[in-house]
């Protein structure tokens, strides 16, 4: 079976990083989105410890989740973001996703946001392979694969990261569960037929939403979708 065809096929779903956003205008700017008709809300939360930068936190999520129904899909680049999981999920996060590297004790932290009734998500840096999730992957509802290595925004797609996904896909077709696969870093509409086709589903996108026109650039993702639906892209394997 091609990677990319079965659930993921249906469900594609676009996550707008606000840290592309003009934060003067944020909550503006969320709006557009949710009008534009994005599915999630990507957001993402740096340490300055686990990645070089510092990004925001609690109270801007807390602040923005009174005008938002997106789903918040929360990013944590924190080390061990044990500690904070119940925080956000009191700041307004739907979904928590962290990283695998950052966490002694991955799955006592993907089950610590379960508990708290919130959708867990483990990422991997682009140098982590795919089989650090072997033990862990059934309790997931997604996986995050930075086609990036984390820590600032605009920077280019790491094409290494594409048999990964690939791997990731099959492993997941083994558990028999609905798990997302959701890239993040670099993506713009011309490389995001080849993720799609390798099997992710849940795409992040930073600066190709923000730059610009946020509609137009929403509407260049979702006709992408449509196409890949359709089988008429051309790109990938
Ligand atoms: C990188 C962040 C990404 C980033 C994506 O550390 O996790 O979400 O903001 O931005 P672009 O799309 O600009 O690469
Ligand atoms: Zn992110």
């Amino acid at each position: 079976m091609r990677p990319g065809k079965g659930k993921g096929f249906e469900m594609m779903k676009l996550a707008p990083s606000i840290l592309a956003a003009d934060f003067t205008v944020l909550g503006e700017q969320i709006s557009r989105l949710e009008k534009a008709g994005v599915e999630y809300l990507h957001i993402d939360v740096m340490d300055g410890m686990f990645v070089p930068s510092i990004s925001f936190g609690m109270p801007v999520i807390a602040s923005i989740r009174k005008n938002s129904k997106l789903v918040f899909d929360v990013h944590l680049m924190v080390e061990e973001p044990i500690r904070y999981v119940e925080a956000f999920k009191e700041a307004g996060a739907d979904l928590i996703t962290i990283h695998a590297e950052a966490c002694k004790h991955l799955h006592r932290t993907v089950m610590r946001i379960k508990e708290l009734g919130l959708k867990a998500g483990v990422s991997l840096n682009p140098a982590t392979p795919a089989n650090v999730l072997e033990y862990v992957l059934g309790e997931l509802d997604m996986v995050l694969v930075m086609t990036v290595n984390p820590g600032f925004g605009g920077q280019s797609f790491i094409e290494a990261t594409l048999p990964k996904i690939v791997a990731l896909k099959e492993m997941i077709q083994k558990t028999g569960k609905e798990i997302d696969i959701q890239v993040d870093g670099g993506i713009s509409v011309d490389n995001v037929g080849r993720v799609m086709s390798a099997g992710a589903n849940v795409i992040v996108a930073g600066t190709c939403i923000f730059r610009g026109d946020i509609e137009e650039n929403v509407a260049g993702f979702k006709r992408k979708f449509e196409e890949f639906k359709e089988g008429r892209h051309g790109e990938g394997k």
